[in-house]
């Protein structure tokens, strides 16, 4: 048996929540991430407990009954991750339909998965259905973007706009737009319904006055499309009280999407 501390799992997800807290997203214990294991290379270092704890999540998600993940604890802060993973992360295995994670490593001092586990595990469900090879969801409070949606509509529509606007390869990144939901009570079941469903349409959801959702295939790729959306926030906030002389055009958008093979969100486009 392996150690779970070589994983490259565990490695890569150490050192996105090392990145994460480097750029400033992850203050104290803000963020969470969760990575869906694969259940061949994660046998290779789990030894599992024979009577392992189960914890209750409160929801039920059919979908992912018997899957693996990999979890950043509730109340962990991204910066300490590094220096103990085990404590601060767990490996998780979704039984009863959802309703019950049995702890096979990690949250070696008692803890437990992130408390934002259902819009995680509803957000899984919701991005399998369309992409089986979807494994990532990570939520972070990014400076930009939560100040983005203070001064900014939050209409979906012209959100996506404007991010798409603020540097000619963002509507290669997130061609499909970017979901936004208005402030709701962070840690319900509520929000991660809604959030789920919003991830049915995109790989992104803005949580307004709270941070970001991303999904992705690996962990670069849903922390690349948070990366992107959270400059493009950047670069519009410090335009957005200047008188604009000029912008990417819809049709710029357009031949930016032809040239790159991607389908934009058609409604999003003039
Ligand atoms: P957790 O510490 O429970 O993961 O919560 C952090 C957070 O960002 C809540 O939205
Ligand atoms: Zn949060």
């Amino acid at each position: 048996m392996k150690n779970m501390l070589d994983a490259p799992f565990v490695t890569e997800l150490v050192r996105t929540c090392t990145n994460m807290y480097a750029h400033g997203w992850d203050e104290r214990n803000g963020g969470n991430i969760s990575l869906r294991l694969d259940e061949r290379e994660a046998a290779e270092y789990l030894d599992a407990p024979a009577a392992p704890r189960r914890e209750p999540t409160g929801f039920s998600c059919p979908a992912l009954d018997g899957m693996l993940f990999l979890v950043t604890g509730t109340g962990k802060y991204f910066k300490n991750v590094q220096y103990d993973p085990a404590a601060n992360l767990g490996l998780v295995r979704l039984t009863d339909g959802g309703a019950c994670a049995e702890v096979l490593w990690g949250f070696s001092d008692g803890g437990r998965f992130t408390s934002e586990f259902a819009a995680h595990m509803m957000s899984h469900a919701a991005r399998l259905g369309i992409d089986p090879e979807s494994r990532v969801i990570l939520h972070c409070h990014p400076n930009h973007l939560l100040a983005m949606t203070y001064v900014h509509d939050l209409d979906e529509r012209a959100f996506t706009r404007t991010l798409w606007q603020m540097e000619t390869e963002n509507i290669f990144v997130f061609p499909e737009g970017v979901g936004v939901l208005p402030w709701m009570l962070c840690g319900t079941n509520e929000i991660g319904a809604a959030t789920a469903e919003k991830m049915k349409r995109g790989r992104i959801v803005i949580w307004a006055q709270h941070g970001i959702y991303g999904a992705g295939r690996t962990l670069d790729e849903a922390f690349g499309l948070i990366e992107t959306a959270e400059k493009a926030a950047e670069v519009y906030l410090k335009i957005a009280h200047l008188p604009w002389k000029q912008t990417i055009t819809d049709d710029a958008l357009r031949q930016i999407a032809a040239h790159f093979g991607v389908t934009p969100r058609a409604e999003y486009l003039d």
